[in-house]
């Protein structure tokens, strides 16, 4: 360029600055909106390693100590109930209709454990609705007890809240992950003396089966005396065993009389 021209030039471009140009504007349109590749925003570690497939898998949750967790801050029924509708590491839940918590009256002086809602308890969110919990009510109102007794009333729950799918029995992991909830739930409640019905719920409670050598023996769970008895739907397939039942009841409503 010519020294003239290379003045004109640069006095012209002074002067649109003087107007207030900020942009030199080009023939083709430019998005200034629009960051080149090289400008983007590097990627983090962690979207990088997700990229190339080279991420660490994430923390492993341990249910069980989750569970724990969130059992021990319950500080009442309500809030225990609360943290279990809450829980989603078991997949009992997502089976199941409702949850089943308990019935009756909490501070009862017995708390019944049985194992796991069936189709009519799932329906209903109650334990012991079905035909095992009509016999239960029969058994109970025997000695002069039942959930909605005004005097005797008792405590009803189950070790699971969920119903397992076609009532199979709960896995051992299942029982380990709900452990803490009914610890808890046992605690929170306060009741004097526990029934025990049933082999899945003499596993949960007491870590051994073998119902029919156990029943009718007390022993002692979480510091409580405990009954381990024939859960009702055995006895409605074995009519003959409601005879050991019977003194098994006997012997509650002695001990609870006896305080
Ligand atoms: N069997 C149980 O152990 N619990 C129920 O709630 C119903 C059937």
């Amino acid at each position: 360029m010519e020294s003239a021209e290379f003045h004109n030039a640069l006095a012209l471009l002074d002067w649109q600055v003087e107007l207030g140009a900020t942009e030199a504007i080009c023939d083709a349109p430019v998005n200034c909106y629009e960051l080149p590749e090289t400008l983007a925003k590097p990627k983090t570690q962690k979207a990088a390693q997700v990229a190339a497939g080279t991420a660490p898998p994430p923390p492993q949750v341990d249910p069980v100590a989750e569970a724990q967790r969130s059992a021990t801050a319950a500080q009442d029924l309500e809030s225990l109930k609360a943290a279990l509708g809450a829980f989603e590491h078991c997949e009992l839940k997502r089976g199941a209709r409702n949850l089943v918590f308990s019935d009756g009256v909490p501070g009862a002086s017995v708390m019944i454990i049985g194992e796991a809602p069936e189709r009519d308890e799932d329906r209903e969110g109650r334990p012991f609705v079905g035909r095992a919990g009509q016999l239960l009510d029969k058994m109970l109102a025997a000695i002069d007890m039942g959930r909605d007794h005004a005097s005797a009333p008792v405590y009803i729950t189950n070790v699971l809240p969920w119903r397992p799918p076609q009532n199979r029995d709960p896995l051992p992991q299942e029982i380990a992950m709900m452990r803490p909830f009914l610890e808890r739930h046992i605690a929170l409640a306060k009741p004097q003396a526990l029934v025990i019905m049933g082999n899945i719920s003499a596993q949960a409670l007491l870590g051994k089966r073998g119902i029919t050598r156990l029943r009718g023996t007390w022993t002692e769970c979480f510091g409580l005396p405990a009954l381990p008895m024939f859960h009702p739907a055995y006895l409605l397939r074995q009519p003959a065993a409601k005879r050991d039942a019977w003194a098994d009841l006997l012997s509650l409503k002695t001990r609870i009389a006896n305080g």
